[in-house]
């Protein structure tokens, strides 16, 4: 890891924490928010990223509307969230559950008029998904008193969407690549335009850094992507594609972010698509050794959650005109080899629990799909948005391993 890009990182943490009005643009913006609190949607709120944004949006005073259908997603991850911002907080999130492969679950999730669609059956409702109050079942929040979708009335259309919700994982999509298109692409459109009829200011959405594909320049700068390398990456063109279409046709306000390996606690340790730093995490607690794909040398850009969180509300509150209708990297421009990783993490883990015993990793077979080597350029979203990056990936692992730490020792 670079040290500029350590101690930038690591100012940036220190004047935030300050509460320094030069922290920058995040901080103000923040400040902003809590001045003046603005009604969101999260898609994939269940999710590992959409529960940090719900999170951080609880904490600054928002109101949050969240829509999922847990096909990734965990219930635990929003009682977590609950128990980390309190009742008072709790109160102001409503959730649906619901698919965004359904026209009418988005547009209500959005607030716009429902859709009129050929296969709606009686009133439309029953089949779109049901509304709770979050954690399912938890006593009526303020948007809940205004009037619940479940319960057939209109609901007030949002202020901004922060759209997560999508099937990740580069091997997924090849092995169900049908299913890929129609959650993130067909999916991703419905999004769009229950946005677009609710009016909604901004649309904020999860792209990935797979659109850089086979495109061999390092480190990755938006304009210079190459052919996509899965279904995956380009269903996650696809809408950035789309977004451009919408902002160009209807007028709409979108914001791409192309993601890098984002982690943090949360991210699902389990399954055959899991990520590989809780994947790892659960192994190396589990006094497992580690399986590695290829021979160690593949690098990426490991994303601290709370950096993407960062850069979803400068996206959506940002006032520049020209940072609107673009796509951005956001990662941290720096690049670890999964080697290197093993090694840090392997470290960490002892330093968080003395009786751990490391093990040395398997090399295997490269995986199907995978790009080679990842590292963001982020000088477009510093310029445009004034993102900085308060965590690097020592300082994002160290608290993840401990957040996993604290949940092992707790089971
Ligand atoms: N985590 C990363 O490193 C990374 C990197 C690049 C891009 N992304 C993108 O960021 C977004 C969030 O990723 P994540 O890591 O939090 O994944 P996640 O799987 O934890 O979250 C995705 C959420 O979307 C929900 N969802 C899936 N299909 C749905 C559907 N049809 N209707 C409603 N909800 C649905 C899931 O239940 C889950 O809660 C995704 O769009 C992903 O493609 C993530």
């Amino acid at each position: 890891m670079a040290a500029d890009t350590f101690d930038r990182a690591a100012n940036a943490a220190r004047s935030a924490s300050a509460g320094d009005p030069a922290a920058g643009a995040y901080a103000q913006a923040c400040e902003q928010l809590n001045k003046e609190p603005r009604r969101w949607l999260v898609t994939g709120v269940a999710g590992f990223i959409g529960s940090h944004l719900l999170e951080t949006l609880l904490k600054l005073g928002q109101e949050v509307r969240g829509l999922d259908n847990f096909m990734t997603g965990h219930r635990h991850n929003l009682e977590q969230v609950r128990a980390s911002v309190g009742e008072q907080a709790w109160q102001r999130f409503t959730f649906i559950e619901g698919d965004i492969r359904d026209p009418q679950a988005c547009a209500r999730a959005c607030g716009a008029p429902a859709p009129v669609q050929a296969t709606c059956s009686g009133d439309g409702e029953a089949d779109a998904g049901t509304d709770t109050t979050a954690g399912g079942g938890v006593s009526s929040g303020s948007l809940a008193e205004r009037g619940r979708a479940g319960a057939g009335g209109p609901v007030a259309a949002v202020d901004f969407v922060l759209h997560q919700a999508a099937l990740g994982s580069v091997s997924r999509s090849l092995e169900d690549p049908l299913l890929c298109h129609a959650v993130n692409v067909s999916g991703f459109l419905n999004m769009l335009a229950a946005a677009r009829d609710a009016g909604v200011r901004r649309f904020v959405y999860a792209a990935s850094s797979a659109t850089y594909g086979d495109h061999p320049a390092l480190p990755k700068v938006e304009q210079h992507i190459g052919a996509p390398l899965s279904p995956y990456a380009l269903s996650k063109y696809v809408n950035e594609l789309y977004a451009q279409v919408y902002a160009r046709c209807y007028a709409m306000q979108t914001v791409g972010l192309r993601y890098f390996n984002v982690f943090g606690p949360r991210q699902d340790p389990l399954g055959a698509y899991a990520a590989v730093i809780p994947r790892w995490i659960a192994a190396m607690l589990d006094n497992q050794a580690v399986h590695i794909h290829g021979d160690g040398a593949t690098s990426r850009d490991f994303c601290f959650v709370h950096n993407a969180v960062q850069a979803n509300i400068l996206a959506a509150t940002g006032t520049d005109p020209a940072a609107v209708n673009q796509v951005y990297n956001v990662a941290v421009n720096a690049r670890t080899s999964l080697t290197q990783l093993h090694a840090a993490m392997q470290q960490m883990l002892l330093a968080a629990r003395p009786q751990h015993v490391p093990l040395a990793p398997h090399y295997g077979e490269f995986r199907a799909g995978d790009v080679r080597h990842s590292q963001a350029d982020i000088a477009k979203a510093a310029r445009l948005l004034g993102y900085v990056p308060t965590h690097n990936l020592a300082q994002g692992l160290r608290q993840t391993i401990a957040w996993y730490v604290e949940q092992a020792e707790r089971a």
